[in-house]
């Protein structure tokens, strides 16, 4: 197989790029580059530099690589955006991947592969979220996900092609200092920030319905993800059909337990400053890791302390302190 990996420049792409290369799979990246680094991205792997919104582009890309399968993680990705953005959101996400589907179906590629998320949940009141828990999200990027799963499925129906969509759930870490998340959107890079800036971390809301009161979540290593997605890559590649998976650990971390972790880590141990909840925050979201385990034979190998370092490690390279 030759798998063409859209946003293989950035964070999470470039981690599944070197999975998927160090297991000897031929890849070839797509990214525009909006948000992704060239540099992210091993000597011998091509990189082509366009929008999965250029469908001319799709089509001499996929006949050039001999493309037999698509691992598609170009998006935009940010909450608050979205929330102020929702046309761009749904022109890019649901446009870009409407765009590569059809050129995936028009050159006969089998095998699609869709990044989605657990924003598609909105905030459930259970203990573990299945992927049979009702879908509701609560905001334009969620609604992208949900409604780009909804696309992969149809096209996958009507033109025979073998789709999974992997509900990542937090995603935290890197498995190289290079490769880490340079944004500054989710909990570990803000605490990191705050520090860098010689300011005590904040907890938005210490009176959930939580042992500690703070919000609980599913952290998962990056390379876990990425490992996830090779796992994901050879059952498509063997089976047909549609399949939904979450990606997660199982195991809920308060973010009060995370910002102890973060101060073992940098040796920053100042308390955090408790602030008022933020609107839309869900008390918890741990996933049920049973089906990964099962259709995949994935299991998360890497624990907190270990994202948290690695994140840390990153940080420094790219931010200094
Ligand atoms: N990071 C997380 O915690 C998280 C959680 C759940 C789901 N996801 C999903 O995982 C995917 C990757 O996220 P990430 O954290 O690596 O983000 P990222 O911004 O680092 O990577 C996205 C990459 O896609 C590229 N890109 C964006 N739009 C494009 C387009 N139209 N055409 C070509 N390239 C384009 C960007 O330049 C970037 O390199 C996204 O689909 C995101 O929604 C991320």
């Amino acid at each position: 197989m030759t798998w063409l990996i859209t946003g293989g420049a950035g964070y999470i792409g470039a981690h599944v790029v070197r999975a998927m290369t160090d297991a000897r799979e031929r890849v070839v990246a797509l990214d525009d580059l909006s948000a992704g680094f060239p540099a992210r991205l091993p000597a011998n792997v091509p990189l082509v530099e366009g929008s999965t919104l250029d469908g001319d582009l799709l089509k001499r890309v996929f006949a050039e690589y001999g493309v037999t399968g698509v691992v598609h993680l170009a998006a935009r990705k940010q909450v608050a955006e979205s929330v102020a953005q929702p046309a761009r959101y749904y022109r890019e996400n649901i446009g870009g991947l409407a765009t590569l589907l059809e050129a995936v179906a028009e050159a006969g590629i089998g095998k699609f592969l869709f990044s989605s998320s657990a924003a598609v949940y909105g905030n459930p009141d259970v203990d573990l979220i299945t992927e049979d828990t009702p879908c509701a999200p609560v905001n334009p990027y969620g609604e992208t996900k949900l409604t780009g799963e909804w696309l992969v499925r149809a096209a996958g129906r009507a033109h025979g092609i073998s789709t999974v969509c992997l509900r990542y759930f937090n995603v935290a870490g890197a498995a190289a200092p290079e490769l880490s998340d340079t944004g500054v959107f989710n909990i570990v890079p803000m605490v990191f920030d705050r520090l860098t800036r010689d300011e005590a971390p904040r907890i938005f809301g210490d009176d959930y319905p939580t042992p500690d009161g703070t919000c609980i979540r599913d952290y998962i290593h990056v390379a876990d993800l990425a490992e996830a997605h090779l796992a994901a890559a050879r059952r498509l590649a063997g089976r047909s059909g549609d399949l939904t998976v979450n990606i997660g650990r199982g195991e809920g971390v308060s973010v009060r337990e995370l910002i102890t972790v973060i101060g073992e880590t940098t040796g920053d141990r100042r308390p955090p400053l408790v602030e008022a909840r933020r609107p839309g925050d869900a008390p918890r979201a741990v996933a049920s890791a049973a089906r990964a385990a099962e259709e995949l034979g994935w299991t998360a190998r890497r624990g907190v302390p270990e994202m948290v370092e690695s994140a840390w490690r990153g940080w420094q390279l790219h931010h200094g302190r």
